[in-house]
């Protein structure tokens, strides 16, 4: 072995110290693979104070980042602390100007930034890796790049986002609301003690800008994925979705259609039998189909020390190994955007409407839904209670996203409803 790949690890948290104890632990595996030795020369985390399963005495310590970033005696940076802008985008772009190359695992950063960043290591021709930033242990970036990278890629689908996996997964076994499988997954280390960006949808929307990137070449574009959380997905869904032979989940989708790539996040009906279905928990799974290879999925650990660090260590090894390839597996030329087509969905959605029991209603929820060409496909009520509420389940046929909104719109708007409508799409995946 010629010399070593001198590495310095700014964030020293989940994700920081699993690359360290991989580092350590699978010291002789990993020197049989690369060009150099790994060599962990520099840390930098925000307390230095802190106690840390790891002696910190060993390693050059650097109170900021960005000093780590600039300095000489590293020759890859690997940025592991997160968020989309201040300290991380900062310390990356100055290792990229000055020259290092950069691993990093965070989605929301290449999400939003990943086309200026990548136009920074294209020009100084060294390597920008984020293999860890999607799905964690599941090598997805690697597999567009390289391994399919002769194919078309006009499909690609999963589910991104293990703490929402793991929610809608306990909803489904315990029979538990929203609110109380959220506590336990914050109990268990699931669920951050902030989960919005989780269950919102943002996470899940950040890995899937930086997939439809590598999926069509172009700047990933945040900006345009239509994004709806799990928040308002109850338990009476999760019930009706089994009766109906689905299970809800997830997802981040993108489909080519034409010449447009379309982008959407949202949770959905998906039947029993598909491949993703039975991904359980806070795993993560994902489906994609290329013009030659056919259909593909993979599923395994989304999250976590080891899966996470796993992706970052290989990311150092073919860094070592001088396995160029640019950042989203060609060159990103211009700044095209996919386009905003969040009424273009032509599919059949799953309607939950609490209702007053009284003559009419179906009838005037029908009329509605007729009036803009939405076909019902089942209709079920359970139980009778003449003057109470009772829940009405409605599916429909495949039909116009934008048609079935104004449907809605007037529905909501009868006097017979005592709640919101709980609109899910149905994907036959
Ligand atoms: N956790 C996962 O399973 C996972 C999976 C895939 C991707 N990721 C991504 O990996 C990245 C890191 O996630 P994580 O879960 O490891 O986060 P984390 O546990 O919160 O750790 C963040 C680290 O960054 C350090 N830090 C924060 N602000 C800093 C500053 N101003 N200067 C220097 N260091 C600073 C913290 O220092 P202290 O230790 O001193 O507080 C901590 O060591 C994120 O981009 C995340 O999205 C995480």
């Amino acid at each position: 072995m010629s010399s070593s790949l001198n590495i310095g690890i700014a964030g020293l948290g989940t994700v920081g110290s699993g690359v360290v104890d991989l580092l350590a632990n699978n010291t002789d595996h990993i020197n049989k693979r690369t060009g150099k030795f790994l060599k962990l020369t520099a840390i930098s985390a925000k307390d230095k104070s802190k106690k840390r399963n790891m002696n910190i005495n060993n390693f050059d310590w650097f109170d900021n980042p960005c000093d780590l970033a600039a300095s000489k005696d590293i020759d890859v940076f690997v940025e592991l602390i997160g968020g989309s802008d201040g300290i991380a985008k900062e310390s990356v772009e100055i290792a990229l100007k000055s020259g290092k190359h950069v691993v990093t695992a965070n989605k929301a950063l290449i999400a939003n930034h990943g086309f200026e960043l990548s136009k920074i290591a294209e020009s100084n021709s060294i390597m920008l890796n984020f293999e860890a930033s999607v799905a964690g242990g599941i090598p997805i970036i690697k597999l567009l790049k390289e391994s399919l990278a002769a194919n078309k890629i006009n499909k690609i689908y999963g589910i991104l986002n293990g703490t929402c996996n793991f929610i809608l997964t306990q909803m489904e076994k315990t029979g538990k609301p929203f609110d109380e499988v959220l506590i336990e997954a914050q109990k268990l280390g699931y669920a951050e003690s902030d989960p919005s960006f989780d269950i919102d949808g943002t996470d899940t929307a950040h890995k899937l800008a930086v997939l439809t990137a590598l999926m069509m070449g172009n700047p990933p574009d945040f900006s345009s994925i239509q994004v709806e959380g799990i928040e308002s997905i109850s338990s009476e869904d999760i019930t009706y979705s089994e009766k109906l032979g689905f299970c809800i989940k997830l997802l981040g989708i993108v489909l080519k259609k034409g010449g447009k790539f379309i982008q959407r996040v949202h949770p959905c009906m998906i039947p029993v039998t598909s491949s993703i279905s039975r991904i359980d928990d806070v795993k993560n799974a994902i489906f994609v189909e290329g013009n030659f290879i056919g259909p593909l999925v993979l599923e395994g650990l989304g999250a976590g020390a080891g899966p996470t660090a796993s992706a970052v260590v290989s990311d150092l090894i073919d860094i070592s190994n001088g396995n160029f390839i640019p950042p989203f597996g060609c060159k990103l030329e211009s700044e095209n955007h996919t386009e905003k087509l969040d009424t273009d969905r032509f599919g059949p959605w799953y309607i939950r409407l609490e209702v007053i029991d009284q003559p009419g209603v179906l009838a005037e929820i029908a009329a509605e839904l007729k009036n803009q060409s939405v076909s019902i496909e089942s209709v079920l009520q359970r139980g009778r209670a003449p003057g109470e509420c009772v829940s009405l389940i409605i599916t429909t046929h495949e039909t116009n996203e934008k048609k079935f909104k104004i449907a809605m719109e007037k529905i909501k708007k009868l006097n017979a409803l005592t709640e919101p409508p709980c609109m899910i799409r149905i994907e036959n995946f």
